[in-house]
């Protein structure tokens, strides 16, 4: 039994019925299902990350004194595998990901993997899992890479060992409210980052501490926090898990990355696919009250792809945007929607088809 397990875990057998059974693909939301198969490479200090595979998806084993336990010494990555109507296997960017990872790493002091191998990575995690794809239209294959401190320490420096890690899970919509407008919270008491933090990186530890506004805006029936800046506390940063654009005029504007901000790729596609429609894009410092006097916002994120915005509660003042047919970010929704499903011709070459 040892034998065929351990031969199992090193040489995968791919299954190859086209779609999982005994899932609902049409409410899929975003909470994890456990999927097939997770992609594993390691790397001891000074070293580069060895030849991964693909092992069945389960717990890891971790020292107790795992430097990602400890210290936080952990990046996380997000990107996505969709079905085109026309049977196409297609992700979005994933060398950005991957160059995204290594800046982190390096702000991080870890080693990282090559964009090569990240890709690749992302690749055969989507290929393996490919049958937790959603059928098009009904969602995608939300792809989780993860870079991780595995090696023991006990004072305060880098661990020794590496471990980069790719899973996946079928996703729908990320907020409850599927596609409705949300309505989102101004908190000015925490800030998610500062200066000369790790804000502008994909840090496990940028992460947790939004979790005590989060819950709190939630409870109170609003979808997610707006974080302002902590130094002047007046120019909007990032909601939780997603990048925040206005619209004034004919104008797009949203916060300039100042390492405070995460460098969203669906943010700066977004910024491209709105400069080529002929909209003007600023990135600059943008006031909480352009915000609320906007005629329209949204937020982007991997996760989140475009969302609409309803309303913005701020010192217990609510705004309230135009919402329904003629959206900017709807017409930005769709254009960048159409280019991840292989629709709209790719004329910046983002999709990577598998
Ligand atoms: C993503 O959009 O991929 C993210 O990492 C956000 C996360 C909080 C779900």
């Amino acid at each position: 039994a040892q034998a065929a397990s351990a031969l199992q875990e090193n040489e995968p057998m791919i299954r190859h019925e086209e779609y999982a059974a005994d899932i609902d693909w049409n409410n899929l939301g975003f909470g994890l299902r456990q999927t097939d198969y997770m992609y594993k490479s390691k790397c001891t200090k000074n070293n580069t990350f060895e030849q991964g595979q693909l092992v069945n998806y389960g717990n890891l084993e971790l020292s107790p004194a795992a430097g990602v336990l400890n210290y936080g010494q952990g990046l996380f990555e997000g990107t996505k595998a969709v079905r085109g109507e026309d049977g196409r296997l297609l992700l979005f960017r994933p060398d950005q990901n991957a160059i995204r990872m290594q800046i982190g790493a390096e702000r991080m002091c870890m080693q990282s993997p090559s964009i090569e191998q990240f890709v690749d990575a992302v690749k055969q995690t989507a290929l393996a899992n490919k049958r937790w794809i959603p059928p098009p239209g009904k969602g995608s294959l939300y792809i989780r890479p993860l870079l991780i401190g595995t090696g023991p320490i006990l004072g305060l420096s880098p661990a020794h060992e590496y471990t980069f890690l790719v899973y996946a899970s079928p996703v729908g919509n990320y907020f409850k409210e599927g596609t409705a407008p949300l309505n989102l919270y101004v908190n000015n008491e925490f800030h998610r980052t500062t200066r000369g933090g790790a804000g502008g990186v994909k840090s496990i530890t940028n992460y947790a501490p939004v979790l005590k506004p989060l819950l709190r805006a939630k409870e109170q029936g609003f979808s997610d926090v707006v974080y302002l800046d902590s130094v002047h506390k007046k120019y909007i940063e990032e909601v939780s898990s997603c990048n925040i654009f206005i619209v004034k005029g004919d104008v797009i504007s949203t916060p300039s990355t100042v390492g405070t901000i995460l460098e969203g790729i669906t943010r700066k596609s977004i910024i491209d696919i709105a400069r080529d429609l002929g909209y003007k894009v600023e990135e600059r410092l943008v006031a909480v009250d352009e915000l609320m006097e906007a005629d329209e916002v949204f937020t982007t994120g991997t996760a989140v792809t475009v969302a609409t915005v309803g309303s913005i509660t701020y010192n217990g003042r609510r705004v309230a945007y135009r919402t329904g047919d003629g959206l900017v970010s709807q017409n930005l929704f769709k254009r960048l929607v159409g280019i991840q499903v292989g629709k709209v011709e790719d004329k910046y070459n983002w999709i990577v088809d598998i």
